[in-house]
């Protein structure tokens, strides 16, 4: 078995509107990887621009998502932080994952049935082809684990799929060329933790999301700490107090996901949150878990706004990590390249 170094990978769109499931879900999570792994974290504007982005805004909002990184605790020195769309390595590769994977892969994707809704016909290309580029961002770099909110999984048996049949289909060559059994490695996803499915504030079946259009169904980075309470206050819930135990949220969705919630920026477990809550009134408990969202996040928000006043200290981090992550991918699409045969006649 070819063995991989344990190696981190993860991105996030910038398509505005960042909010509690994406730091409780991924970004959090980003920052304690660190400790342990050599992390690369992308700002994958290619794969925002799958639905049409105002240019400003998309620019506006790689800046922030880096913002928010760095924010967070992310260290762009130690790890590897950079915008998908200056590592053409990402596209290329991209392009023969197109070649190895099957239609019928594609067409079983429901986050594409999801965001092409009815109009099928009207969906880009690029819609369609998303899990393909986000397989590139992963094995470019040798990924062997992504951390990603439950909304991805699909995605990453993809591209687990994709790495499984490019090292079959082309086994031979593959060890021809001294890479052992695999080219690329069957990465593993790591969706843990008391969030990796945040709900909408105002409906618990629905995911919490950027796309949403009521404003209160989310508590965005960029929220102060009036309508982060605000939002909570509002939140809907049932009329029975907190049960002691998890057993008790069963089929209690807006409580569950408060209680999530709450363990996600406590740090805790729903168990802890029920052992200290169990009993308490909503009219309690939501107090308890503003003065702890705003506790956590505005720290993150007031950061995040200081290096937003300063663009071009965000474009040189950026600048940094793209160099660096680009000496990785290459050598990967260099070697991939020779693997299917394609002659490298430049240079
Ligand atoms: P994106 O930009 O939609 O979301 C970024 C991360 O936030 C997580 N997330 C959530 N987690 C918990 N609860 C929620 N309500 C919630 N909403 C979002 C997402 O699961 C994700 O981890 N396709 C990806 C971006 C991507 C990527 C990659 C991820 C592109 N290439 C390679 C990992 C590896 C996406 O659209 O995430």
């Amino acid at each position: 078995m070819t063995t991989f170094t344990p190696r981190v990978f993860s991105g996030v769109q910038p398509t505005g509107n960042l909010h509690l499931g994406n730091y409780l879900g991924a970004i959090v999570r980003f920052v304690e990887l660190q400790k342990t792994h050599a992390c690369i974290y992308c700002v994958v504007d290619l794969h925002a621009i799958t639905v049409w982005q105002d240019p400003k805004e998309l620019a506006a909002n790689t800046r922030e998502v880096t913002a928010a990184f760095l924010a967070a605790g992310i260290d762009p020195k130690a790890n590897i932080v950079f915008n998908q769309s200056q590592v053409p390595e990402h596209a290329e590769l991209a392009w023969v994952f197109n070649c190895v994977a099957r239609m019928g892969w594609l067409n079983r994707m429901t986050q594409f049935k999801e965001k092409a809704g009815k109009d099928r016909e009207n969906a880009s290309v690029g819609l369609f082809a998303y899990p393909t580029l986000m397989a590139a961002d992963i094995l470019a770099y040798l990924a062997t684990h992504v951390p990603v909110g439950d909304d991805q999984k699909q995605h990453l048996e993809l591209t687990r799929d994709i790495a499984i049949k490019f090292n079959n289909d082309f086994a031979e060559s593959i060890a021809g060329h001294g890479y052992g059994e695999a080219f690329f490695p069957v990465t593993e996803p790591l969706i843990t933790g008391p969030a990796t499915r945040v709900m909408s504030l105002r409906d618990g079946a629905k995911k919490m999301s950027k796309s949403d259009p009521s404003d209160l169904s989310r508590i965005n980075l960029t929220d102060d700490s009036d309508a982060i309470a605000r939002k909570i206050r509002k939140a809907k819930t049932d009329p029975d107090a907190l049960p002691s135990e998890v057993a008790g949220l069963k089929d209690r969705p807006e409580a569950d996901n408060l209680v999530g919630i709450y363990a996600a920026l406590a740090r805790v477990t729903r168990d802890d949150v029920l052992r200290d809550h169990g009993g308490a009134q909503f009219s309690a408990f939501k107090p308890a878990l503003a003065d702890l969202a705003v506790e956590v996040l505005s720290p993150v928000t007031a950061e995040m706004q200081r290096l937003m006043a300063d663009p071009g200290h965000i474009d040189g981090v950026l600048a940094d990590g793209t160099q660096r992550a680009r000496a990785i991918a290459a050598e990967t699409v260099r070697g991939a390249k020779d693997v299917l045969g394609l002659v490298r006649s430049a240079g």
